[in-house]
């Protein structure tokens, strides 16, 4: 058992985004890759209709094949009913639905108001979903690139909203304005409402705050972070918004802290490798992987 668990979601949160495609073949080799390097959870699509994202029309291929690579948990996004039947039915352990607490924001990315989406995951919730885990992620919840500022007390009320049919909630800094200090706030508030139900941190490094700001979700007593290779990412109904905070940076960080991943750094540089050969074309970022381990590093035992 690691210390903290790393979801990797650059198949989803990256490509989704990206400006070149990912053919499914290299997709799969590398979430083949992210698997042999001791990632134990990737989201490795979304279920969204493929005239509006093409680069997730493969999802279900994907998915599939995810399955199959032992002891990975695969998760997929699903912006409403009919991308959580398409998820269960190909398979999925764990749909996301992405909640924004900014009423611009949800309006924009599914059409649906905060509450009329917290509706839509209730409906879901109640179909029938074997073995399916549930994650409600409060999204936009430090601020959003369309309204600006979003209120704390909203945060609070959809995340609350949302434990009282989710197995877990996540919180999203999905245009990456968080600091550390409203971390900390807005964590210890929404773990104060719903407990342990409150699970992952999922923070964008737009500003270059992201280890910054997991550090201060870590100390919140935060143990699951979303993270994407090469900090790929953002969200293409968020102007500006970029990519999450760097995998290898976030598992340097941790380890060398002495809080193991269960990632083996070496192994994760390999996969980025197959990821830079399956889009050439994409600019990855990430510290670690351009200056190299420290000398002498050793990981968390
Ligand atoms: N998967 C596949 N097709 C879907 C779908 C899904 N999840 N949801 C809707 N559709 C289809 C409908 O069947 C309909 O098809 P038709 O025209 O052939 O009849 C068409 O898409 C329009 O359906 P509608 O319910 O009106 O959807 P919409 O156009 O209002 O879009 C969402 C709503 C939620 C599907 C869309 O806004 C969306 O996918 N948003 C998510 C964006 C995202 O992934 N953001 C990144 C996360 S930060
Ligand atoms: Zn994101």
């Amino acid at each position: 058992m690691s210390d903290v668990h790393i979801c990797e979601v650059g198949p989803r949160d990256g490509l989704q985004n990206a400006k070149h495609t990912m053919a499914t073949e290299a997709k799969k080799a590398w979430i083949a890759a992210l698997a042999r390097a001791g990632i134990r959870e990737i989201e490795v699509g979304s279920f969204v209709p493929p005239r509006l994202i093409p680069a997730m029309a493969d999802t279900a291929d994907i998915v599939r094949f995810a399955r199959g690579l032992d002891g990975v948990k695969v998760v997929a996004l699903a912006p409403n009913l009919k991308g959580f039947q398409r998820a269960v039915e190909a398979g999925a352990h764990k749909v996301t639905f992405p909640v924004s607490a900014s009423h611009a924001h949800s309006l924009s990315n599914v059409r649906m108001t905060p509450d009329e989406m917290v509706e839509e995951v209730r409906r879901c919730a109640q179909l029938p979903h074997p073995g399916v885990e549930l994650e409600g992620a409060v999204s936009t919840a430090f601020g959003c690139t369309i309204q600006g500022a979003v209120p704390e007390d909203e945060v609070v009320r959809i995340a609350s909203r949302l434990a009282e049919f989710c197995d877990v909630v996540a919180i999203a800094d999905t245009v990456g304005y968080a600091n550390p200090a409203q971390i900390r706030r807005v964590f210890r508030r929404v773990r104060d409402a719903i407990g342990a139900k409150l699970e992952a941190a999922h923070l964008h490094n737009t500003r270059g705050l992201g280890l910054a700001n997991a550090l201060a979700a870590y100390e919140e007593g935060v143990r699951h972070f979303d993270s994407s290779m090469g900090g790929l990412g953002g969200c293409p109904f968020a102007p500006g918004a970029s990519g999450n905070v760097v995998t290898e940076d976030l598992v340097f960080m941790f380890e060398s802290m002495g809080v193991s991943t269960g990632v083996d750094f070496d192994r994760l540089l390999e996969a980025r490798e197959v990821l830079t050969r399956g889009i050439p074309e994409e600019p990855v970022y990430g510290h670690t992987p351009m200056a190299g381990l420290p000398k002498g590093f050793r990981a968390a035992a």
